[in-house]
């Protein structure tokens, strides 16, 4: 008998990679470098509003609409500070378990450390590192950001990292808001004090990739997510059209931006999102950092009153955002602690 793989960590036979899956006929790649020339108008009926923005905003609303994903180049961030956190990241998974363990969330704080995620109750082949721009402590959510002390240019990076994809963020949503015909600076309100925040990913490379995910089918709770990904490749998307599974092929220098369920609510389900997961590989780890763009914990979320009309009415009900992470939250620390797993 060859290796076996702890099966806490082994998929139902639907949920299992194929390992034919291509990057053909994947996610569409826009261009925003019209934004290094261009402001982002305020309103979408503009009429002074240039040719190259009109044509941004309609590729990202198609995008939007009949993928919810696509990936971004020309984006603004620096490819140096880029690099820098890939690298640091990549240390810090690098340090012995009790060093990262140091900085292990817990049900009070879930910042930090982490290498026991599941994913609808199967185990995920990762670790993970989460920081928040954010921090909070209310008598029912505290996020503290952890950094280990003996890698100080983590918190360094990580904070500068946070800063700039920030930025990227709010120009997004205002594309975004713009594809929808709605001011741009609609949504922005929803993103004071928001409870966004990033997360490392790592993989390690998996002796039986057909059996395992390095993150099980999902989709994204929150508003937008915009992620890095490095060159190894992995995360597979839904595709709308055809529900196939096509993977995101690795572009040199890129984000990838997704709809989150908040969005899909208020937009009335004009735009939605979309389901994903990553596969792993047996000969390379993967490193990914995903930014979560969402609303302040106090936000109401319902559809937006302009996006619906007697012919086309809410299909939603209101939840307070704050509300719904905290029960998100509390019932992953619970069903880990049910199954007795060290967390
Ligand atoms: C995620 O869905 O948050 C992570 C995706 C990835 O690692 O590519
Ligand atoms: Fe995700």
């Amino acid at each position: 008998m060859g290796f076996q793989i702890d099966p806490t960590f082994v998929q139902a036979a639907e949920h299992r990679p194929k390992s034919t899956i291509s990057d053909a006929g994947s996610i569409p790649l826009i261009d925003l470098s019209p934004l290094l020339h261009h402001q982002i108008p305020s309103d979408p009926s503009d009429p002074a509003i240039a040719d190259e923005i009109s044509n941004l905003i309609a590729q990202i609303g198609e995008a939007c609409k009949n993928w919810g994903f696509f990936q971004v180049v020309n984006h603004g961030v620096e490819l140096e500070l880029l690099e820098r956190v890939e690298a640091v990241a990549r240390e810090f998974f690098a340090l012995p378990a009790e060093e990262k363990k140091k900085v292990k969330k817990r049900e009070v704080n879930p910042m930090g450390y982490y290498d026991a995620e599941h994913t609808k109750n199967v185990r995920d082949w990762r670790e993970v590192f989460d920081f928040t721009v954010t921090e909070l402590e209310t008598t029912s959510l505290r996020l503290e950001n952890q950094w280990p002390e003996n890698l100080p240019e983590l918190r360094k990076a990580c904070e500068e990292y946070l800063e700039d994809v920030k930025k990227l963020a709010y120009k997004l949503l205002e594309l975004i808001a713009m594809s929808l015909n709605l001011p741009a600076k609609r949504l922005n309100e929803f993103f004071e004090d928001s409870i966004s925040y990033t997360r490392l990913n790592h993989y390690n490379p998996c002796p039986s990739p057909d059996l395992v995910l390095g993150l099980g089918h999902h989709k994204d709770g929150g508003a937008l997510t915009i992620l890095f990904q490095d060159e190894v490749g992995g995360l597979d998307v839904k595709r709308k059209v055809d529900g196939e599974w096509v993977r995101v092929k690795p572009v040199h220098d890129s984000f990838i931006v997704n709809i989150g369920d908040v969005m899909q609510v208020w937009s009335n389900d004009k735009y939605e999102s979309v389901e994903h997961r990553v596969s792993v590989n047996s000969e390379k780890e993967r490193l990914s950092i995903p930014f979560f763009f969402n609303p302040a914990a106090a936000t109401n979320v319902k559809p937006l009153e302009e996006l619906v009309s007697e012919g086309n009415p809410p299909k939603y009900h209101e939840y307070n955002w704050g509300d719904f992470y905290k029960s998100r939250r509390n019932s992953n620390f619970q069903k880990l602690e049910k199954e007795n797993l060290q967390i």
